[in-house]
């Protein structure tokens, strides 16, 4: 049965003007609404007190094994508004079973599908007002997650879990996201192996990114690209995103899961290949065919796929053996498709076949 949120709105909403400035111009991450969910977990009760309130700092025991051993893992999805006015999530179900695989992975308790789509849409509609006005690309960003809170220090699953869902007004994650990034292919760190975490959405994951991505920055590109396999030398993910590349001959490869993250976006991309005339194809993928076919023209197009990032083109890759453009360095055909084609079924503006958006 699906729980029921109680609503306390908070006393010191934004003042209207200060969010109609925030929503021209919200950016990523930066600026959040006024309201958060919160859920507690406890192997007696199970969940319980599930609420929406004021967004408000969390009251945390030093103690809380979350600042210890990472006892964590997250989410994102969004919230769009149509013409109509009317808003829709993309998804949420996906996100939802995801985050009872990553949660399994972490042991922590699961939180049930219906009640994490309803957590989220609960926050849409006490946050309503945040979420960006129709004809941009904006929309809002949701953040479910779920820590430890149980004040020990000893290494076993905690006793008490909080779960709790923010949000943010988002443009784009990328600055310079439509023209394209370059990716740096990290031979010195890796972020996934057999039988790790990589599958699952943990914020250990994130922390042990950022060296890499201090590594990919100092070489002048916007992002890793993480090898992975039993010889490091397949391409695995891009830590924020997942990547694809499109073959001459009409094929969209991307890596098989296992030790990459089974992104939502990734997953929708697969999904509307035949559309667009591409094969799909999910196998292992040699960094040095990618550098053999970027030189030879096998491979045409490469771009990224993540909720946050939605579709992001990749003009070029580096690494300490070899440098390249990927064509002629500018947003390929297919990406360009795949990204306007997403963003429509989003907005409403292309018919959504799959079934994919749902309504708040
Ligand atoms: C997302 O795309 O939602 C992600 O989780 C990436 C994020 C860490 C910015």
């Amino acid at each position: 049965m699906t729980a029921e949120f109680r609503l306390r709105r908070t006393d010191h909403p934004t003042p209207q003007q200060q969010r109609e400035e925030i929503l021209a111009d919200p950016g990523f991450g930066r600026h959040f609404t006024d309201h958060m969910v919160t859920v507690t977990w406890t192997p007696d009760v199970g969940w319980h007190d599930h609420q929406v309130t004021a967004l408000a700092p969390f009251t945390l025991h030093p103690g809380a094994a979350v600042l210890h051993y990472a006892q964590e893992i997250l989410e994102g999805l969004k919230a769009f508004r149509r013409a109509d006015g009317s808003i829709w999530l993309f998804r949420p179900g996906l996100n939802a079973r995801r985050f009872v695989a990553s949660a399994d992975r972490l042991v922590l308790p699961e939180l049930d599908e219906e009640t994490f789509v309803e957590s989220v849409a609960a926050l849409v509609r006490a946050d309503e007002a945040w979420v960006p006005p129709y004809g941009g690309e904006q929309s809002l960003y949701l953040r479910p997650f779920m820590f430890a809170s149980e004040a020990f220090l000893g290494v076993r699953p905690a006793q008490q879990v909080t779960y709790c869902v923010i949000a943010c007004p988002a443009g784009s994650y990328f600055p310079n996201g439509v023209t394209g990034v370059t990716l740096w292919i990290s031979t010195k760190y890796s972020r996934a192996s057999i039988g790790g975490t990589g599958a699952a959405k943990c914020g250990g994951n994130y922390a042990a990114s950022l060296a890499p991505q201090r590594e990919a920055l100092g070489h002048g590109c916007e992002q890793v690209l993480y090898l992975g396999g039993e010889q490091r030398r397949d391409i695995d993910e891009s830590g924020t995103m997942n990547v694809f590349f499109v073959t001459r001959d009409q094929q969209l490869v991307t890596p098989s899961l296992g030790t990459i993250l089974d992104g939502v976006t990734r997953d929708s991309v697969l999904a509307l290949a035949a559309e667009h005339g591409l094969d799909p194809v999910q196998r292992s993928i040699g960094m040095d065919e990618i550098r053999d076919g970027l030189a030879d023209g096998t491979v045409t197009e490469a771009f990224a796929a993540g909720t946050a990032a939605v579709i992001t083109p990749i003009i070029g890759f580096k690494s300490e053996e070899f440098a390249a453009e990927v064509g002629d360095g500018t947003p390929g055909k297919y990406t360009r498709q795949f990204r306007t084609h997403l963003l429509d079924i989003q907005y409403g503006r292309a018919e959504d076949t799959h079934g994919w958006m749902h309504r708040v």
